[in-house]
């Protein structure tokens, strides 16, 4: 009697290969040293010297892995590998731009793991069905301008130039001026956009920024939905003068305006945070006041509102709150205020099949993984609105991130890389 022969499990493939750890880390290494500060601190705000120079050393490292480099108007790098011609391809990227005294890892981890996972490839001469990209957007973080995800939302379409229009650095640059002195302006802002025919996916590997991981000893986070952000410029003018001649009840004091709106900032976010309806954070992370010496009142406060949620009615809850409230004190105080809107964007849900797919992936290689939310926002969010978009997560020292105390392990930074690659290998070849 003859049985039927068991069916054979279909090779599943790029079996075994393999990311260079040491390669991956040096490069890592490297890129750290530039804006290396006090402390261990890294500084690279958007468009500064030493992030075009973190930008060069990539364009160099995807030129000497042989890979088809691609740089646009704004900044952002691809770095190509070509197969299965015409197809569309499989991406994976982050930033290399950072906060002010930020950490080493929050956006390069993401930049150079996809470097490592496409050259990775490259060398093993993998055939994939399509091609597959490393990414680095530009512009990723807000701090400069309060613009965030500058880079891949305007390869997602997603700026329109009334969006601009608030967005100012501490010494009065014009976002929208850097950006016509690149050449990217009213006219031709929406040329930036990526035909999302030629995307089939886009993947990002980011530090998880939070306590979860660590706390619950899992190796890596597979993130389901990305919470956005409302933010705003708050601009509080009163009556700058004489702080020993001026009567306390004949002042205009814009700064105490802007202590009572930033005590509220904190309430509203905790008072309209629950499990059921949504987690809302609430943060003022800048301050600027005019004149600015001990011997004035100060006659301008301008405050920055970050308000964040993976409830976008909750967030905008808060938002509509802390208007109100910014109002009622002006006229309390008799001070004017403006409120001047940077961007309000909607928490982005990631793509189901991409979420299964990576936590699959984990099941198979035995790693502990946690399914979990993204309270920090990524370029990933503007991704997904032209592709499927997923992200993978390792894990952060403490949970502390836009800090030079960042840290993950080089390990756990290795494993990530790793997942990555076989999460791009595994999308490339879906049919979708
Ligand atoms: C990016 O790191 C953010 O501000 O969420
Ligand atoms: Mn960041
Ligand atoms: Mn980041």
């Amino acid at each position: 009697m003859s049985f039927p022969r068991r069916k054979e499990r279909p090779e599943l493939p790029a079996r075994g290969v393999v990311i260079n750890k040491d390669r991956l880390l040096a490069d890592l290494n490297a890129i750290s040293r530039i804006g290396l500060g006090d402390h261990g601190s890294v500084t690279r705000l958007v468009f500064s010297v030493k992030e075009l120079r973190s930008r060069q050393l990539l364009i160099h490292l995807m030129t000497q892995a042989g890979l088809k480099v691609h740089v646009d108007r704004i900044g952002n790098i691809f770095g190509r590998l070509e197969c299965g011609a015409g197809r569309a391809a499989v991406l994976a990227g982050s930033h290399l731009d950072s906060v002010m005294h930020g950490g080493k890892f929050d956006g390069p981890v993401g930049v150079v793991g996809a470097l490592e996972a496409v050259r990775t490839l490259k060398e093993n001469k993998i055939a994939l069905p399509c091609p597959v990209e490393a990414v680095c957007f530009v512009g990723e973080e807000s701090s400069r301008f309060g613009f965030s995800t500058l880079g891949s939302s305007l390869l997602a379409g997603e700026v329109r130039m009334k969006d601009l229009a608030n967005a100012v650095d501490a010494r009065g640059a014009r976002l929208e001026d850097v950006l016509a002195g690149m050449g990217v302006d009213r006219g031709n802002l929406a040329s930036l956009r990526r035909d999302p025919k030629t995307v089939k996916a886009y993947l990002e590997l980011h530090i998880e920024q939070g306590p979860v991981l660590e706390a619950k000893k899992k190796q890596i986070g597979v993130v389901t939905a990305i919470a956005a952000p409302t933010r705003l410029r708050i601009v509080f003018t009163g009556q700058a003068d004489h702080s020993g001649t001026t009567p306390m009840e004949m002042r205009r004091d814009a700064l105490v305006a802007a202590a009572h709106l930033i005590a509220y900032v904190e309430q509203a976010a905790r008072k309209n945070s629950s499990m059921e309806k949504g987690r809302v954070v609430g943060t003022v992370g800048a301050l600027k006041i005019e004149p600015g010496v001990i011997n004035a009142i100060p006659g301008k406060a301008e405050l920055s509102v970050d308000i964040r949620s993976i409830s976008g009615k909750a967030k905008d809850r808060v938002a509509r709150l802390v208007e109100a409230r910014a109002r009622e004190i002006a006229a309390q105080r008799d001070v004017a205020v403006d409120i001047l809107p940077i961007r309000s964007e909607e928490p982005v849900a990631l793509d189901k099949g991409l979420i299964s797919l990576i936590h699959k992936i984990c099941e198979e290689k035995k790693i502990s993984y946690e399914i979990m939310p993204s309270g920090a926002g990524h370029d990933a969010m503007q991704m997904a609105k032209i592709t499927r978009a997923g992200m993978i997560f390792v894990p952060s020292k403490k949970g502390i991130s836009h800090s030079p105390l960042e840290w993950t392990d080089p390990d756990e930074i290795c494993l990530g890389a790793q997942i990555l690659l076989e999460t791009m290998v595994r999308a490339a070849h879906e049919e979708n």
